[in-house]
């Protein structure tokens, strides 16, 4: 007897956690591995961050908040946008989740029946495609490369559109490539979305910080499409709030009532003590907390100068975000430790094998010719992590 239901079939493991259990698994054996798999800024919450909470507990902030988060949060989300993105939101436009992820399942459930179709450019963040699964449409992928920057254009965007299209839902700076789009890219992508008032697009805009040497720009800028953007973003990446769950979404009035009536049905109001805690880290300059990225632009340049010097590996740099995304189509269809290498999962086995480094194929990211490296590791790992990598494939190239 089968008892589970359909939804839950659709859905498959995400690869990070699978290639992040087997490292555990042989570091548990005895193994030294270095794993750079996981996707989470390894610095400590800011001071006055962990105070507000400790704070927001002394002060009783523990029954349940209003469903989209405290209004005094909603007004900061607000202060934000405006100060960051030259964006207008109220308040009541802003429902505040249980991390980006929710944001984004609030968004899809909201506007998603069964058969629409998401345009997801790939490479795409894992959960996409599973989330789309999830609410029983249909991922529809546009396919860039390392050529491109990984990046979709205007023209490709027009060609996936069908009258089933009903998002289009993408990270600008990019989990996994790093890269991210830039204004004059956005206005043509807006054009076309503007010609198509069925569709929504999901700007995940959650490494908006993490970017090096651009403007972070979001789509919600341009005023054609402001009524078809939710812009989702969170404390997760910003203030290395991972494990406090605390997300956002920006969205046209009536898109963010729906959210906030999934979320009432789902999950209710998100955790109080963070909340009152993400509202000192959005009100505090972000100047404040540069030394994270500066941290990771040194870490950045370290590994793709080791990089270049590994051979049979393609390599950009990455302009924003705290990954590498490494075409390794020179290795795919050889054999390797007697093992043939089908696609970059089966690369990334290998490499976790032969050289104990943990790293995530990218078939689940939507591209079977690339791995993803996470730099938020320490710089020694880095570099051990990299010369292991450099004297395991000089063997084979
Ligand atoms: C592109 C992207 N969006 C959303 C998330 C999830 O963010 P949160 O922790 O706020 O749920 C991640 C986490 O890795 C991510 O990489």
């Amino acid at each position: 007897m089968n008892k589970y239901s359909d939804r839950l079939q659709r859905l498959s493991y995400s690869q990070t956690f699978v290639m992040s259990n087997k490292a555990r698994e042989m570091k548990a054996a005895g193994i030294d591995v270095i794993s750079l798999t996981l996707g989470e800024p390894d610095f400590d919450v800011p001071a006055n961050i962990k105070q507000a909470a400790i704070d927001a507990i002394h002060e009783n902030y523990s029954h349940y908040s209003p469903v989209p988060g405290f209004l005094e949060l909603r007004q900061a989300i607000a202060h934000k946008l405006k100060r960051d993105n030259n964006l207008e939101y109220k308040p009541q436009q802003i429902v505040v989740s249980n991390g980006a992820k929710q944001s984004i399942l609030n968004v899809l459930a909201a506007i998603i029946n069964d058969g629409d179709e998401v345009i997801l450019p790939a490479p795409y963040w894992v959960s996409y495609h599973e989330m789309v699964k999830m609410m029983g449409g249909k991922s529809v992928f546009i396919e860039t490369s390392i050529e491109d920057d990984y990046k979709m254009t205007a023209a490709q965007l027009q060609a996936a559109i069908t009258p089933k299209t009903k998002a289009v839902l993408y990270s600008s700076p990019c989990n996994p490539s790093g890269s991210y789009y830039t204004r004059a890219e956005l206005k043509a992508i807006a054009e076309v979305i503007a010609k198509h008032p069925q569709i929504t697009v999901i700007s995940d805009e959650i490494y908006e910080y993490i970017n090096y040497d651009g403007e972070h720009v979001s789509i919600a800028e341009f005023p054609e499409v402001y009524e078809q953007v939710a812009v989702i973003n969170g404390m997760s990446k910003a203030f290395a709030m991972t494990g406090w769950r605390i997300g956002y979404s920006a969205s046209p009035e009536w898109l963010s009532g729906a959210c906030e009536k999934i979320q009432g049905q789902m999950t209710s109001g998100a955790n109080t003590v963070a909340q009152r805690a993400s509202i000192v880290g959005l009100n505090t300059d972000p100047a404040e907390y540069r030394y994270m990225i500066d941290s990771f632009r040194e870490r950045r340049d370290l590994v793709y100068n080791l990089l270049l010097e590994i051979p049979g590996l393609k390599v950009n740099l990455p302009k924003a975000a705290f990954y590498f995304f490494v075409d390794i189509t020179h290795y795919l269809g050889k054999e390797l430790a007697g093992k043939l290498i089908k696609d970059s999962d089966d690369f990334a086995m290998f490499l976790l094998e032969q050289a104990q480094v943990a790293c995530v194929g990218g078939v689940s990211f939507g591209d079977p010719s690339s791995i993803r490296f996470s730099y938020a590791a320490s710089e020694a790992d880095l570099r051990t992590a990299m010369q292991r990598i450099k004297d395991c494939l000089i063997q084979y190239s």
